[in-house]
């Protein structure tokens, strides 16, 4: 990062930031107002979690990103927008998950998360099933998954684990107009693939 966006971002990161050890999140508290908090994982450069944010100013934002410097673009426009709803952390999501309270979150988002395409590397892919039930234990009933990926095979097999969490229903939806179009999406489209949203829902009652 550029010395100008390293200092800025060391200012103001302590007050946008959340770290990932602790106690559990007080989340009505970190979003004052908002109607449900969306934990938006892996957001890279942060163009797609800044669109979503502008666009849905009622609804909480948690974003987590390892790479620092998508993560100092966030807490710029959190400083520069004078949002309250929107927090980020450069924990590693399953560092985090702990303080995430159970039935908390309205919902996830995976947006084109990292392919790892070769046969050893697939067992790093994040939508898998030890994952997948963490983060169904923190949604809130109704609550929803939203992986985009433009890597077929992953596709399939993130639906097929998707599927497979009983607590969850859902499948393949067109395109929503509404997901922003990021780098990653476009250099795919660029490469010729073919993007595939899946949606799924928490069909059970109460939190974990
Ligand atoms: C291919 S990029 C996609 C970025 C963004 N969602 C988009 O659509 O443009 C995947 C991102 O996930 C981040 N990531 C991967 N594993 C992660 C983890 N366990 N916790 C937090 N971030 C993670 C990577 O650093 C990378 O920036």
């Amino acid at each position: 990062m550029a010395p100008a966006r390293t200092a800025a971002f060391e200012r103001d990161a302590p007050a946008w930031t959340v770290e990932e050890g602790g106690p559990p999140l007080d989340l009505a508290a970190l979003f004052p107002g908002c109607d449900g908090v969306v934990l938006d994982i892996g957001f890279g450069g942060g163009e797609g979690l800044i669109a979503m944010a502008a666009a849905q100013p009622g609804q909480g934002i948690l974003g987590v990103e390892v790479h620092t410097p998508g993560v100092a673009r966030v807490v710029e426009a959190i400083v520069t927008e004078g949002w309250r709803h929107v927090r980020v952390s450069t924990a590693d999501v399953l560092d985090l998950l702990p303080r995430v309270p159970p039935g908390s979150l309205a919902g996830v988002r995976i947006w084109f998360p990292d392919p790892w395409l070769k046969q050893r590397q697939r067992h790093r892919r994040l939508v898998r099933p030890d994952v997948v039930t963490r983060l169904v234990d923190r949604l809130r009933p109704g609550g929803f998954v939203h992986v985009a990926t433009d890597i077929a095979d992953y596709a399939s097999e993130a639906e097929g684990v998707l599927a497979g969490e009983g607590r969850l229903a859902g499948g393949v939806i067109p395109r929503p107009e509404w997901r922003p179009l990021t780098r990653f999406e476009q250099r795919g489209l660029e490469a010729g693939r073919t993007p595939v949203d899946l949606w799924f829902t928490r069909q059970d009652g109460a939190g974990a």
